[in-house]
């Protein structure tokens, strides 16, 4: 997904992003920040930080010597991080709108990305570039998805929306990055692959019910709303209606955040 286009997206998305935050991007954000595990005093670059998921806990680990960068392309998602941050009095976390492809800062500890990286239009050079950020021995940390899991949601939503977007069937395939790191092995011959060493990966199992309400609320929160961007009223109700059906008929009444969390450092 280019940035312009992640841009739009998640900005249109915020509302029910958010609304996904407590049960989805909070706990796995807090869980990529606890392996990352920045210190008090540390410099930590957060690649595309969205409401801050993960951003906030690095923000209380570094403590106030320490300062957290948080960039993501959707401002929208910004405001309620800003929000957040302000309430809990976190004055070391600056949120940033921008492409963290072309973020020009560096010397950071700790770069670290929670299910961002495989949007980079190009994922090994844009990793490569994050990660030259850091100081060297600094950790670079992402989290992305476990195979077999968010991955099954996604053809589902995407098929109920076809009907009334053809042209998604004409547009030119995009690299599925995502399939490219999602077990552990092949996140860690990745992470090895760009440059790190010391390299370790981490699973996190967590699968929890998915009434179809929420799962559409999920559809719109996320990637998945790129699907339905421009339609009517009357057309998103029948991909709604579309997406109920063929999540009935696949039997998927969980969803199955499995997730992999793999760091390494700059040599
Ligand atoms: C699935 S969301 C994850 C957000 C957050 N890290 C979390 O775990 O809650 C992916 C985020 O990547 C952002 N993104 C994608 N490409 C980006 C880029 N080149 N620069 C900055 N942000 C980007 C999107 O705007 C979106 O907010």
């Amino acid at each position: 997904m280019n940035p312009e286009t992640a841009a739009g997206v998640f900005t249109a998305a915020r509302s029910e992003f958010a609304a996904w935050s407590g049960r989805l991007w909070r706990p796995l954000g807090e869980i990529l920040a606890a392996v990352a595990r920045p210190r008090p005093g540390e410099r930590v670059l957060d690649a595309c930080c969205g409401t801050g998921a993960s951003a906030i806990p690095a923000a209380r680990a570094v403590g106030p010597d320490g300062a957290v960068d948080a960039i993501d392309v959707a401002e929208g998602l910004l405001d309620e991080g800003r929000r957040e941050a302000a309430a809990l009095g976190l004055g070391n976390l600056r949120f940033t709108a921008a492409d963290v492809l072309t973020w020009p800062h560096d010397g950071y500890d700790v770069v670290q990305s929670a299910f961002g990286v495989f949007f980079f239009p190009d994922m090994d050079a844009g990793s490569r570039r994050l990660a030259g950020l850091l100081k060297p021995g600094g950790r670079f940390a992402v989290s992305t998805w476990r195979a077999d899991g968010m991955s099954r949601i996604v053809p589902i939503g995407r098929a109920a929306a076809l009907p009334d977007r053809p042209e998604l069937e004409d547009a030119p395939p995009r690299p599925n990055h995502s399939a490219r790191v999602d077990t552990a092995d092949k996140l860690a011959g990745w992470l090895s692959s760009i440059g790190l060493r010391d390299v370790e990966v981490r699973e996190v199992a967590y699968v929890q019910p998915l009434h179809p309400e929420d799962a559409w609320t999920f559809y719109l929160g996320s990637s998945m709303r790129g699907f339905v961007s421009g339609l009517s009223a009357e057309a998103l109700d029948r991909v709604r209606a579309r997406f109920f059906d063929g999540l009935r008929e696949a039997g998927l009444d969980t969803l199955d955040a499995g997730a992999l969390i793999g760091v390494g450092r700059r040599p």
